[in-house]
């Protein structure tokens, strides 16, 4: 895969914890603008490579370069401010303020690179938190808390956003506002999107590309048609998940 004019590329990135090797040479890029679904089985280190990606933990080799600058070893915050922003596996809010308080504070905290409030508010109205805006964040129902935790990034105006299990959680005829979701960060801010995903359906929607990570290495990536009918794919992990979700 070629890196020039990737917004984000991951260089041979390893991590070990002690003895533990979650995973090793793990190389792919992303697109400005392109969505990328990550997926493999519980334990395969798609939060750890988040975590690593997004300046939580120091990659043990490898490169991480954002817009062509290499960034690798560059605490959370500085990456946060320079546009590279994730979400969390459970809920991302501060717990104690109202709903309204959270987003405010992620404007703030976006500085220069404010987004349209505009597009905030069209997220406000569409995931039914207009009504709520004095409510706290942690009083929410899950669901609730989960899309507010999303307009939160979103407000930071990322370049690249990292999302951790969005659908986790959510009942099934919720899901579809994380399709809602991206496709408007993708459409208002241009920016580039990995999504760690258990949900297949979601992945086939979103992404046009998906990479298969499984014991420590990159099993297999390309377009989801192709990679999530190959053989190898279906016996590590699709299969089992297809069938969960029936
Ligand atoms: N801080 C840590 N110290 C030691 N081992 C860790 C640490 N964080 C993660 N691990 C180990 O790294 C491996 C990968 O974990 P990780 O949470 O990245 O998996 P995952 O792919 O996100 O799984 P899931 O689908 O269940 O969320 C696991 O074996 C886990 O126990
Ligand atoms: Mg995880």
């Amino acid at each position: 895969m070629s890196r020039c004019g990737a917004e984000l590329a991951v260089d041979r990135v390893c991590k070990r914890f002690g003895g533990l090797k979650v995973f090793d040479e793990v190389s792919f890029t992303i697109a400005p603008g392109e969505v990328l679904g990550v997926i493999g089985p519980n334990g395969a280190g798609k939060t750890t490579l988040i975590n690593v990606i997004c300046g939580k933990l120091t990659p043990t080799s490898g490169r991480i370069l954002l817009g062509g600058r290499n960034v690798t070893g560059a605490p959370f915050h500085a990456l946060s401010r320079a546009g590279l922003v994730r979400s969390f596996q459970q809920t991302n809010t501060f717990g104690g303020a109202s709903v309204g308080e959270n987003i405010s504070r992620a404007i703030r905290f976006s500085g220069g690179r404010r987004a349209s409030s505009d597009g905030i508010s069209h997220m406000i109205e569409k995931f039914e938190l207009a009504s709520r805006l004095d409510e706290r964040s942690d009083k929410l129902p899950y669901g609730l808390q989960k899309m507010l935790g999303l307009i939160l990034t979103y407000a930071t105006r990322p370049k690249v956003l990292l999302l951790d299990e969005p659908a986790a959680g959510l009942e099934r005829r919720e899901r579809t506002r994380i399709d809602d979701f991206v496709r408007h960060a993708q459409r208002e801010l241009g920016c580039s999107v990995l999504i760690v995903e258990h949900d297949m359906d979601l992945i086939r929607r979103l992404c046009p590309s998906v990479l298969v990570l499984d014991a420590g290495r990159v099993l297999a990536s390309g377009p989801p048609a192709e990679v999530l009918s190959r053989k190898d794919v279906l016996d590590a992990y699709v299969g089992a998940i297809d069938e969960e979700a029936a």
